[in-house]
């Protein structure tokens, strides 16, 4: 019979050897082979059950969830990361992600702060109507919003806008709680006092902290506000922070927020490398992302032929993954913002509109994947998914 290659390996022997003693003396190697497996999903879960333990105020448009786990412990998480929570709204099952408010020292329950948006059919569904003890289906922590000491400097620049404020707080309160060596400068944009949240701990973090700086920039100040007012600028950035270099950047907010911010960075001589943003979302309005076609409404509507599931309606300003949601088709998706990647579908025929930014894969591309999540259909398609 013909030798087999790995006969050939080092420590081959040694191996057969080994087998054969267990075998005779008893020792059930069969029952160690899924362990790195239990061990790894106890690290990552790729789903998880989370009870609402509790709901705290925080503005009038904004509550944080407390969640804890429906058994089991909650796996470890990274400050700046987010969970992707799902949620069954009109009998549409859909996802968001939420990132972690809570630090990562603290074991115990994870916070997420959901803020009211107009129209927002998940945001105001958790708002409005879910109440205490209601479990949840979640995935572990994911995306690689945070501090990582050997690329990023100790010193830390936060801009926030609105909600994009929540993984700060994780990383704040971690820094603070743990005594950590490093330091921040978070600014704040939000449209007025009342809106802010978090903003009371923050105040009074940044008054017992040395290392952490915090400047609120409201846009609609009361008339005695003393702050700064208006939005975020590279003159207000500059003022506060002095010499920008040796410091890595870190936004999260609306696209709003990117658009204004990011070339006032860049104004202030931020190399690209020093700037980091986390995934916001869909745009709010698609068609006026940088190459909509201009003759195509957002209420144009389409089908979507589903390779083996029928012919679904879709909106143009609409991404796929929402018709595919609204016709029982659920996809995989932790991010909805084209990051990811969980929620490729290929497109057999048709076109798309995706948002400049979105890192598809060459090779995606190149086979017709595109992200369901950041696709909008420009006529009638035949997908596969
Ligand atoms: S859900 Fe992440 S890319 Fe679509």
């Amino acid at each position: 019979m013909k030798k087999a290659v790995f006969e050939d390996f080092d420590g081959y022997d040694h191996i057969i050897k080994e087998i054969e003693y267990s075998r005779k003396f008893g020792v059930d190697y069969t029952r160690e082979q899924s362990m790195p497996e239990r061990f790894i999903n106890r690290l990552h879960p790729p789903r998880l059950s989370l009870r609402l333990a509790d709901m705290m105020e925080e503005t009038p448009s904004a509550k944080t969830f407390r969640l804890v786990p429906d058994e089991g412990d909650l796996p470890p998480f990274l400050a700046g990361q987010y969970i992707s929570l799902s949620v069954e709204v009109g009998g549409i099952l859909t996802s968001r992600p939420y990132s972690i408010s809570s630090p990562p020292n603290q074991a115990g329950f994870w916070d997420i702060t959901v803020r009211r948006v107009p129209s927002g059919l998940v945001s105001n569904y958790l708002l409005d109507h879910v109440k205490k003890g209601e479990i949840f289906q979640s995935s572990g922590p994911c995306g690689n919003f945070y501090h990582n000491p050997l690329f990023h400097d100790k010193e830390m620049v936060l801009i926030a806008g609105g909600a994009g404020v929540t993984p700060f707080v994780s990383m704040i309160r971690e820094i603070t709680e743990c005594g950590l060596d490093r330091h921040v400068h978070l600014f704040f944009g939000s449209r007025t006092l009342e809106d802010a949240p978090f903003h009371h701990e923050l105040i009074s973090l940044s008054a017992r902290f040395n290392n952490i700086q915090y400047i609120p920039v409201i846009e609609d100040p009361p008339p005695d506000y003393k702050g700064a007012a208006g939005v975020i600028t590279g003159k207000l950035i500059k003022e506060k922070l002095g010499d920008p270099s040796g410091k890595t950047f870190y936004l999260c907010g609306p696209q709003g927020l990117y658009d204004s911010c990011i070339p006032e960075l860049k104004g202030l001589n931020v190399p690209e490398r020093k700037i980091r943003r986390e995934v916001y979302g869909a745009p709010v309005a698609v068609s006026a992302c940088p190459g909509w076609p201009q003759e195509i409404g957002v209420d144009q509507a389409f089908s979507i032929n589903v390779k083996g599931r029928g012919s679904i309606p879709a909106r143009a300003g609409e991404p796929v993954i929402t018709s595919l949601e609204k016709a029982g088709l659920t996809l995989k998706a932790l991010c909805r913002s084209g990051e990811c990647s969980m929620c490729r579908v290929r497109v057999v025929s048709g076109r798309v509109f995706q948002p400049g930014g979105v890192p598809v894969r060459k090779s995606d591309t190149q086979f017709g994947y595109v992200h369901a999540c950041v696709s909008y259909p420009l006529e009638d398609l035949e997908i596969e998914i």
